[in-house]
């Protein structure tokens, strides 16, 4: 019998991957999209045409429960977070209520929804690398204590820490993927990959001369959306729901991130066109993350396919594209 998925955050960038792969796979795949009118809606049809649309919103329980309703489904994949960490300092209550409560709100639908059969959905939580924060250890595994730094922080681990008493408490398929940064063309201009592959692409086009940014030393563990959202699924097949650290192995700084990014487009004196700015600096900054994935690496059988410096190539050949300079130089 033809699966049936609902995803959070299917506009997202995550969302989009993961509906392709599981359409690919043969599931029937519900999104759930907020907002009166969303021009998102849009987008996700050209991307994937199939993707069947309900209207809903995490904070709002009702409509969680009409969603589960209608979609019938065997997973459900909650994307859906406001996500952008910076955001969360001015926007804390809200995140709280989107990033953390949501995880609640939709854990406790299920529950409602599935009544007696709770093992009728399986559940996968988007747990973040942003709850080590000021990391307790190097490399961050699953084991390794949680120390958020921002208030998207804390909220994704309200939403780990429930995900995990679901499991425990009801018994629950409920597994909470802990990935680190993963970006592709899709990522939303806000995050500082795309925001520099955006502008490498202008400033090669000559379009722009300027790129200011906060902290370049700040380290990440970069990977590849596409390959991040088949761990997701890979999780939620298990015989048992666990949770698992989903990460590259890597550490690199924005610095590098920059250095690959100009040399893509020729162009190796890049300090001359960025500038840093007081006002991209956080109140607390988590300065390094990189993880240890041996745990999906084995038990999953999951391997990330691009490396970091394909992926910023990637991205900006992707932004070059958009702008109509790819053959031009
Ligand atoms: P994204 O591009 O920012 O997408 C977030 C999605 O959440 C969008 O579809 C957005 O809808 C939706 N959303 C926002 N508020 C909502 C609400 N109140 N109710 C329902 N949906 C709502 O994020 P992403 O990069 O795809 O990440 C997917 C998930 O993984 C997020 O939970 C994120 O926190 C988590 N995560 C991401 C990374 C990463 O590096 N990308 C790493 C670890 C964890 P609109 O389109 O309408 O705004
Ligand atoms: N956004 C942004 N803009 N970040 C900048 C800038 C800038 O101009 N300049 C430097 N940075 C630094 C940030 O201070 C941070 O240390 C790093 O670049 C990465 O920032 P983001 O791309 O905004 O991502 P993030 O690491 O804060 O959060 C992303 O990854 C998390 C997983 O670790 C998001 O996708 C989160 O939703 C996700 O959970």
């Amino acid at each position: 019998m033809t699966k049936r998925a609902l995803i959070t955050g299917v506009t997202g960038q995550d969302g989009m991957y993961l509906a392709r792969l599981l359409l690919s796979k043969g599931y029937t795949v519900f999104g759930l999209v907020r907002g009166q009118n969303n021009p998102k809606i849009q987008a996700l049809h050209d991307w994937a045409p199939e993707v069947r649309v309900i209207t809903g919103d995490l904070q709002d329980q009702s409509s969680l429960l009409r969603a589960l309703g209608q979609a019938q489904p065997d997973e459900v994949y909650n994307l859906g977070a406001i996500s952008f960490v910076a955001y969360s300092w001015e926007n804390a209550h809200l995140t709280s209520q989107v990033t953390g409560m949501g995880v609640l709100n939709l854990l406790e639908a299920i529950r409602l929804h599935a009544g007696t059969d709770i093992g009728k959905v399986r559940f996968y939580q988007a747990s973040s690398s942003e709850m080590f924060g000021r990391v307790q250890e190097v490399p961050q595994r699953e084991t390794t204590l949680l120390w958020p730094r921002s208030p998207y922080g804390v909220a994704k681990a309200f939403g780990h820490h429930m995900t995990i008493n679901y499991r425990e408490s009801y018994g629950m398929h409920a597994s909470s993927g802990i990935l680190f940064n993963h970006e592709s063309p899709l990522r939303g201009p806000e995050f500082v990959t795309r925001k520099i592959s955006s502008a490498v692409a202008r400033i090669a086009l000559g379009l722009q001369d300027q790129l200011v940014l906060g902290n370049l030393d700040a380290q990440r563990d970069w990977g590849f959306a596409g390959d991040y959202v088949d761990a997701m699924w890979r999780m939620v097949q298990q015989d048992t729901a666990d949770d698992y650290v989903v990460s590259t192995n890597e550490t690199h700084s924005v610095r590098e991130y920059l250095e690959i990014a100009f040399e893509h487009v020729g162009i190796t004196d890049w300090q001359r066109h960025v500038t840093q700015d007081a006002r991209f600096l956080r109140p607390a900054e988590v300065d390094l993350l990189m993880g240890d994935a041996t745990k999906a690496r084995t038990t999953l059988g999951w391997e990330p396919t691009v490396g970091f410096a394909d992926l910023v190539r990637m991205m900006v050949t992707a932004d070059l594209s958009e702008h109509g300079l790819v053959g031009a130089r």
